[in-house]
């Protein structure tokens, strides 16, 4: 009797420690799915904004295949993700910027962030992005690009934002909270 309460207790000790050692390292984004199968040989749970980014790095061209996507979004919503070479802030992303259009649509594109009231308006960035598109599906939007990124640009910063759209108009986003805490290194080479 003694031997099974002690087995029972062993085991029950034994599935919370696996439970526990499992959510810890559980990423979200490894569950994520993507249209035609599409796959990517890295993702990352960023901390705050619901945020996830997917990438193949190809170290022999310098392109890197991004998708980024936020859950829990609405279609009045604008998201964007963006590298900053001259650090973990707004000023100097280079963005990609999606929102559902008055067609219903999800649009994406560029823009250089150089202000702390930047215009939104589809600008080049620093570097070429060949391909650009996004959709929104049972609230998540998700902008898939690719970039040809210089070597120096492998280990860089992120930022990632989300805000209200009125009026076919992208409105600025809250300064407090969450929207001030969506920045984080990336190295597209090793992952981490
Ligand atoms: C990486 O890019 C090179 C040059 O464009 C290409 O030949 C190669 O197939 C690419 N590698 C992968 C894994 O796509
Ligand atoms: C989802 O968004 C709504 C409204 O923006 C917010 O109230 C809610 O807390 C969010 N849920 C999660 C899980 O982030
Ligand atoms: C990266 O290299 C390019 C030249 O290829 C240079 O113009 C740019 O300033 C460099 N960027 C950084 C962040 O070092
Ligand atoms: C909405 O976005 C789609 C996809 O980019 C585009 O084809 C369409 O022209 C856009 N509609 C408007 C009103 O801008
Ligand atoms: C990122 O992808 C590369 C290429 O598939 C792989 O070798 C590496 O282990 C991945 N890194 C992480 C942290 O998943």
């Amino acid at each position: 009797m003694e031997m099974k309460a002690c087995n029972f207790v062993l085991f029950s000790c034994l599935v919370v420690v696996s439970f526990l050692v499992s959510s810890s390292s559980a990423q979200t984004c490894l569950s994520q799915t993507f249209p035609n199968n599409m796959q990517y040989a890295n993702c990352t749970d960023l901390p705050v904004l619901n945020s996830y980014l997917h990438w193949t790095y190809n170290q022999s061209d310098g392109t890197v295949e991004i998708a980024f996507r936020r859950t829990n979004s609405t279609s009045s919503q604008w998201s964007a993700w963006g590298i900053n070479p001259s650090g973990p802030r707004m000023v100097g992303t280079q963005a990609l910027v999606a929102l559902v259009n008055s067609s219903g649509v999800a649009q994406a594109f560029t823009t250089s962030i150089d202000s702390f009231a930047p215009s939104m308006q589809q600008t080049d960035l620093s570097f070429p992005v060949p391909s650009l598109s996004a959709t929104f599906d049972n609230n998540e939007i998700t902008i898939f690009a690719v970039l040809i990124i210089p070597q120096n640009l492998t280990s860089t910063s992120q930022v990632w934002q989300e805000g209200e759209v009125s009026n076919g108009q992208i409105q600025p986003h809250s300064t407090s909270g969450d929207n001030v805490q969506s920045t984080a290194s990336i190295n597209f080479l090793t992952g981490q």
